[in-house]
């Protein structure tokens, strides 16, 4: 790993590549390509997030609608001194650490507890990731922080052991929810892989609700949610030189009941041919026709708790709020 930015108590490092760069530029193109000439079409969610879509994100957690972030930070107001009992001092590590109020009412309770403590979040942007830190340790000035830059992936399989009495890795905001039930199951094999016995995960998931409530928490009456869908439009258009008529395509969000998930679509108003310069790609879209653009998929206590306890994380505790609407659970591994 590549120390980037060092003081005291204030490391940033960067992750290895898992491919080699050549590979990762090809997948990188490879997953649009192929998502586009899917039936329907899909483009993966991480287009979201330019600094556009990052600033619009931010702007859907305060919305009336959008009950996931504020229901999330409640329970966790209410039992952060809880959970940082149970695990006692440990190192605090964060998954795609955006959302800094739900840190820091962590931080705050493992900092009450005075025998210091040290907080490592992961994330693939490394100017989020400065920023936040240097903020935060200004703070708290018993913490240690080691930021690393790069992907889940990166980061769970190149953690080494913590010196720490045990490591929590938390991951939350329902984040989950946007994998597949193939990258659900991938990502908590990872998770156990990397813990140690005794480790704990903390995991925020968003529960089944009725279909009114979890559609009007994806189509806000103000438009962000449909401004946040559409920019992935923009952001393609900019960084592989595209034609999409953002003004040619309406937001979409419905709950699929079946599945259990909100599907979020770009659906075409008129017949259009989309040219990708950079990655050379023309594709034909119909009037009509949808694009795929993120899945959200929503849980159930007792099934979660089931299937963590199949990979060996041992539900310690489940926290909700009183509608039952969130859930934050803490397992410890037992192998
Ligand atoms: C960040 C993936 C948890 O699925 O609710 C919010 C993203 N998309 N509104 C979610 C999102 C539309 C969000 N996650």
């Amino acid at each position: 790993m590549l120390t980037q930015l060092q003081t005291d108590q204030l490391k940033i490092e960067y992750l290895q590549p898992i491919e080699t760069a050549k590979e990762t530029e090809n997948s990188f193109d490879q997953d649009i390509k192929k998502g586009l000439n899917e039936c329907p079409k899909k483009i993966p969610s991480k287009y979201f997030y330019d600094d556009q879509g990052s600033q619009l994100f931010e702007q859907i957690c305060e919305l009336p609608e959008y009950y996931p972030t504020r229901t999330e930070a409640s329970i966790l107001r209410q039992y952060v001194e809880e959970i940082a009992q149970i695990t006692g001092t440990c190192e605090l590590v964060e998954l795609g650490s955006g959302s800094s109020t739900k840190t820091r009412l962590l931080l705050d309770a493992y900092d009450k507890q005075n025998d210091g403590f040290k907080y490592m979040p992961i994330d693939v942007s490394a100017g989020i990731l400065k920023e936040s830190a240097l903020q935060l340790q200004q703070e708290y000035s018993s913490l240690e922080i080691q930021g690393l830059v790069g992907t889940y992936h990166q980061a769970l399989t190149q953690l080494t052991p913590t010196a720490w009495p045990a490591r929590m890795i938390f991951f939350l905001g329902s984040s989950i929810g946007n994998f597949s039930e193939t990258d659900y199951d991938n990502f908590l094999n990872k998770i156990a892989h990397v813990l140690e016995k005794g480790d704990y995960f903390l995991l925020g998931i968003d529960l089944q609700k009725p279909k009114s409530i979890l559609e009007a928490a994806y189509n806000d009456s103000q438009g962000v949610t449909a401004a946040f869908n559409l920019n992935m439009l923009a952001h393609l258009n900019h960084q592989f030189e595209g034609n999409f008529d953002v003004n040619c395509f309406y937001h979409q969000a419905i709950y699929n009941e079946e599945k259990k998930q909100i599907e979020m679509y770009l659906v075409s108003e008129k017949e259009q041919e989309i040219v990708l310069k950079n990655l050379d790609l023309k594709v034909n879209v119909k009037k009509g026709e949808r694009i795929l653009t993120e899945i959200s998929r929503k849980f159930d206590v007792e099934e979660t708790r089931d299937k963590l306890e199949s990979k060996d994380l041992n539900p310690v505790k489940v926290f909700t709020d009183e509608n039952n609407w969130f859930a934050l659970i803490l397992c410890q591994a037992c192998k």
